[in-house]
């Protein structure tokens, strides 16, 4: 029996303490249902290292004008509690006190299991110092030397309704109505503190942070994600993508940076490239996702391999220039969705591409590779940045009693 929001809605509102009790008592979590469930607390927040689940629903929000510290502090004491029952498969908490007022929770997504639903939070650079300079939230000085809006980059042509944001929410669910619902209501409780911004739903992972399931493919027909960092590897993540306690800002230690970037794929001019390019574009056979000096999917690529017409992975191919071994070492914590918008009414092509979100400890890690994959990339002929996002994820909450953001406002 799986523990779904419609169960606990009835326990809740059955008739008094032994109606809840034995609604509760009747749907103790089976195995099936456990797995379902992604714990909310920790030392570092869900949806980070957790196995990347099908669907996502990202917001990015700015903070009213008229909103104070002690309003975001609230929000975010409120966000924490919602987003962990979300999390549990259970409604947004509350009573609702009257049928004269809107429901605690918009209901959507009653009955349905939490299909491993991670909700992550992350705070831009404008809440530490808005764009004029000004110190709205007493943040300034708390603001990571590391931490500043990224800056222009190759490959870009940014939409500004499409970039930035204050705080930004990451929905990860096997279900896209569970996702969708849990940003729809922290949006809902943010109302007056939070104005939505820019959104984007993805409808299907574009790269693994664990072996089940394999290698997803991307909207470009390849295997994404083969040379990812895994969520298991406890070295790689504290190297590449935790920040350490060290590192310059004690409030987000275990915490990490999130790069966001809309980019939009030319998909019609890549659906009539032959094979061999496509191939040469990435370095990799289309198939099989081996490296092209390879068989296996899994063969680490030979950079120096060479045959009659040169290196056999091209001088610009993708995973030549992303590659750890050719940027000292660098890596980061890929976790991207496919995205379509429908069609481009400008030009009756298809808006669709990868909604790309990256985990590192450092946004530095991101600003080296896109400068080198903006200048030199082959894959720049079928892509461009068009939306772009950067945020400080604060470490995980450790109970009941914690906040997202706690250790950065207390
Ligand atoms: C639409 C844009 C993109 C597509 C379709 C794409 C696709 C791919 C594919 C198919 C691979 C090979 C499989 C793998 O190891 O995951 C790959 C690898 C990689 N990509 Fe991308 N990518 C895109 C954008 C980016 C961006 C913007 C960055 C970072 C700035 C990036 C960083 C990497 C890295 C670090 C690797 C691993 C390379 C290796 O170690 O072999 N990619 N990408």
């Amino acid at each position: 029996m799986e523990l779904s929001r419609r169960r606990l809605l009835q326990g809740i509102a059955g008739a008094g303490a032994a109606g809840a009790g034995l609604a509760l008592a009747g749907c103790a979590p089976s195995a099936a249902a456990a797995s379902d469930i992604v714990d909310f607390h920790g030392p570092h927040q869900a949806g980070i290292a957790t196995p990347v689940q099908d669907r996502l629903a990202f917001t990015a929000f700015d903070v009213a004008s008229t909103a104070r510290r002690e309003d975001l502090v609230a929000m975010l004491t409120t966000w924490t509690a919602a987003a962990e029952a979300m999390t549990r498969g259970a409604p947004v908490p509350g009573a609702t006190p009257s049928d004269a007022l809107p429901p605690a929770d918009t209901g959507e997504a009653d009955g349905l299991p939490a299909g491993r639903l991670t909700i992550t939070v992350g705070f831009g650079p404008g809440l530490f110092t808005a764009a004029d300079g000004t110190d709205r939230f007493g943040l300034a000085s708390r603001r990571p030397a590391a931490f500043a809006p990224l800056p222009a980059l190759p490959g870009e042509l940014l939409d500004d309704a499409r970039s930035g944001g204050d705080i930004a929410v990451q929905a990860c669910s096997d279900d896209p109505t569970v996702a969708f619902h849990a940003v729809r209501n922290l949006t809902r409780l943010g109302r007056g503190t939070v104005v939505a911004r820019w959104a984007e739903l993805g409808f299907g992972k574009t790269s693994s942070t664990g072996s089940a399931g394999g290698t997803p493919r991307n909207l470009m027909g390849f295997k994404d994600g083969t040379r990812n960092i895994q969520g298991t590897d406890d070295a790689a993540l504290g190297q590449h993508v935790w920040v350490a306690d060290g590192d310059g800002a004690g409030w987000l230690g275990g915490g990490s940076y999130l790069v966001a970037r809309r980019i939009r794929m030319f998909i019609e001019p890549w659906d009539r490239d032959r094979l061999s390019d496509q191939e040469a574009v990435f370095g990799r056979f289309k198939a099989s996702g081996a490296p092209l000096t390879g068989k296996d999917e899994f063969d680490t690529p030979d950079f120096t391999a060479v045959d009659a017409s040169g290196p056999v992975i091209a001088d610009h191919a993708h995973v030549r220039l992303a590659a750890a071994e050719n940027n000292g070492g660098l890596r980061i914590l890929r976790r991207g969705y496919s995205y379509t918008d429908g069609i481009d009414a400008r030009t009756g092509t298809l808006d669709a591409g990868l909604f790309f979100l990256a985990y590192m400890r450092d946004p530095a890690q991101f600003v080296t590779l896109q400068r080198k994959l903006g200048s030199g990339d082959a894959l720049n002929e079928y892509i461009r940045h068009v939306g772009s996002g950067l945020y400080a994820c604060p470490p995980g909450t450790a109970g009941p009693d914690d906040w997202w953001g706690r250790t950065l406002f207390l």
